[in-house]
């Protein structure tokens, strides 16, 4: 079996960070999305990943963050996909690395819980030609949907449906046989001008091929928005198995839900978990809440802060109201100013969004 990863895409919901970043490289507590994706294919016994990255800079992050993949023991290839033409599309560009074998792809901004061993296991040595994973979701009109038979076998497929019929959407995690590059040349764009990978199904299904819907019953996040990198942020916090490597000074409280990672220092605070302090991060006279995770060396000073996600470098100072549901890009500043005009003084990159009370 290979693997190949979706780490292409504009990213446009989640502008700015992904002007300057791609999204699959954004820390769900503290480590890259992409990370856990490889993390979860080398579980699950594949060493051969194929990664579809944009032609543009966040192509090249992603390349420069994961190299060649010696970190996991895996081999990595890298395969350019001119623009974000569909997720069948991706399929189609990579047929030279995928050659005759079966392959698993992932999308590399989706976090499942417990990995993907078990799937692979029973698609590996089955006889469909394809496995798709689908899990209830409240709002499927958003989603891929699948309408299944009394017998449990697919009857059809659509990409976000006006009228769902089923609450039961794709999952980012698909298994193909061979059959599928045939799939993908049988189809057309669709309106939004993308290949369709629900298209590509719905044709074998047609084409009367097995293919195999597996109901996942645990959580699952793409994390295609802000409110879903808090939540998967969330999610995965909750299994960490926590440690302490950094200090932690006699007047603080830390709650036993939290990691403290090495060179971090927490003075004179409280930090309640499940809650991550990045490598070098200081905490000094401040509340860190749940469900937070602070990534390497940041400053936070005389602030309160919970259920949000602050990546490298920012500095969060003498702030008086508590900061919450937000997702706070690297090298930030956020700070109360003496200053007159008694004001706020603001420098937001285009399409940031800000709450205020
Ligand atoms: P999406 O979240 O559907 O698209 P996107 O990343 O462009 O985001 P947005 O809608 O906010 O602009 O993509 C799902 C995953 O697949 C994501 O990891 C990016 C990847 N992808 C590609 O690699 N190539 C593609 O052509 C598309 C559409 C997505």
């Amino acid at each position: 079996m290979k693997a190949l990863i979706l780490s292409g895409g504009k990213g446009s919901r989640l502008y700015p960070l992904t002007y300057t970043n791609a999204k699959q490289l954004i820390p769900v507590a503290n480590k890259p999305v992409l990370f856990r994706v490889i993390e979860a294919i080398h579980d699950a016994g594949i060493i051969d990943i194929g990664i579809i990255i944009g032609d543009d800079d966040n192509g090249k992050r992603v390349r420069e963050a994961v190299g060649q993949g010696r970190r996991w023991q895996v081999n990595i290839t890298y395969i350019v996909q001119e623009a974000p033409l569909g997720l069948a599309h991706c399929v189609s560009i990579a047929g030279d690395f995928l050659g005759d074998d079966r392959f698993v792809m992932f999308l590399g901004d989706n976090v499942i819980e417990g990995g993907i061993s078990n799937l692979i296991r029973k698609f590996e040595n089955s006889d469909t030609n394809s496995q798709i994973v689908l899990t209830p979701v409240s709002e499927p009109q958003h989603y891929g949907v699948a309408e299944l038979n009394p017998d449990q076998s697919i009857k059809k497929l659509v990409e976000k449906p006006r009228d769902p019929r089923s609450n039961l959407a794709l999952v980012g995690i698909y298994m193909f046989d061979p059959t599928i590059h045939e799939a993908v040349r049988a189809i057309t764009p669709s309106w939004r001008g993308e290949l369709e990978i629900t298209d590509a199904i719905q044709w074998l299904v047609e084409q009367n091929y097995k293919v195999h819907p597996y109901i996942h019953r645990g959580w699952w996040i793409d994390t295609g928005k802000p409110i879903d990198m808090l939540a998967a942020n969330a999610k995965v916090l909750e299994e960490l198995t926590p440690r302490i490597e950094g200090f932690v000074d006699r007047d603080s409280q830390v709650d036993e839900r939290v990691t403290i990672e090495a060179g971090a220092e927490i003075v004179n605070s409280v930090v309640r978990g499940p809650t991550i302090i990045g490598e070098n991060t200081r905490i000094v006279n401040s509340y860190v809440g749940p469900f937070t995770s602070i990534y390497h060396d940041c400053q936070i000073e005389n602030a309160e802060i919970e259920y949000s996600l602050i990546l490298e470098h920012s500095t969060i100072s003498n702030v008086h109201t508590r900061i919450t549901d937000s997702l706070i890009g690297r090298n930030v500043k956020v700070a109360h100013s003496e200053l007159k005009p008694q004001a706020i003084k603001l420098t937001l990159g285009d399409n940031s969004q800000l709450g205020l009370i």
